[in-house]
């Protein structure tokens, strides 16, 4: 069962962000994953196109981008633009998902959709057939560093069902505190995509700690 690694560029230095950006391009890792939050659905801020669009410029892997924004349709053309490969949206904030979803798509994009920890599996039996991809966030969203929450887990199972029943084709992908003590579990339990920020940049030696999460 092989996985691929998205290290959180949340956690890069963004004074030095060039610099990361070749770390990883150099690395086993196999996606970057941008982390874009409104202070609104997360109370933290982050960035948004204009530095994406400079990210890009050096990035020689797909990007991975995890809107935590309200009413993210609103923006789908201009991440586009900026350089998203994959954008995904959270369920909690875009009440049309199924249009959402779609736009993506229909903007040359795949299509995630990502599930705070409180919000059940369940809630995309009827969406799951369209997407790419589903993100199940293993902390409440906002920040890095924080501590993976043990019934991540069960929802992996849980949504492995679903996929199973509906003949779906997305990827798995899990995101908050993946670090060396939880991926092989992760990878067991049928996890497609790791997101790593502090195990990844907040380690001594960067590209050794993505070799150990990505092989
Ligand atoms: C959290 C973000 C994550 C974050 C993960 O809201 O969605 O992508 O960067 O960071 P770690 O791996 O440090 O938990
Ligand atoms: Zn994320």
């Amino acid at each position: 069962m092989t996985h691929l690694l998205a290290p959180s560029l949340l956690s890069a230095d963004f004074g030095n962000l060039a610099r990361d950006i070749e770390l990883v391009n150099k690395s086993t890792a196999h996606w970057f994953h941008v982390d874009v939050m409104d202070g609104c659905f997360v109370p933290n801020i982050s960035y948004g196109q204009p530095v994406i669009r400079h990210i890009k410029k050096h990035a020689q892997k797909p990007l991975d981008v995890h809107l935590m924004i309200v009413q993210p349709e609103r923006y789908i053309q201009s991440f586009k633009d900026a350089g998203a490969d994959i954008l995904t949206v959270h369920y909690e904030a875009s009440i049309h998902l199924h249009r959402t979803i779609h736009a993506i798509q229909d903007a040359g994009m795949k299509a995630g959709v990502a599930l705070n920890p409180s919000t059940p599996v369940s809630s995309l039996e009827d969406i799951i057939s369209d997407v790419d991809m589903v993100l199940l966030m293993s902390v409440n969203p906002g920040f890095g560093g924080q501590k993976f929450i043990e019934n991540t887990y069960n929802k992996i199972a849980q949504l492995k069902d679903l996929i199973k029943r509906k003949d779906a084709k997305c990827l798995i992908e899990v995101d908050g505190g993946v670090c060396a003590d939880n991926i092989k579990s992760l990878v067991t339990g049928g996890v497609d995509v790791l997101v790593a920020g502090n195990a990844v940049f907040g380690a001594k030696d960067p590209i050794k700690a993505i070799e150990l999460l990505s092989e």
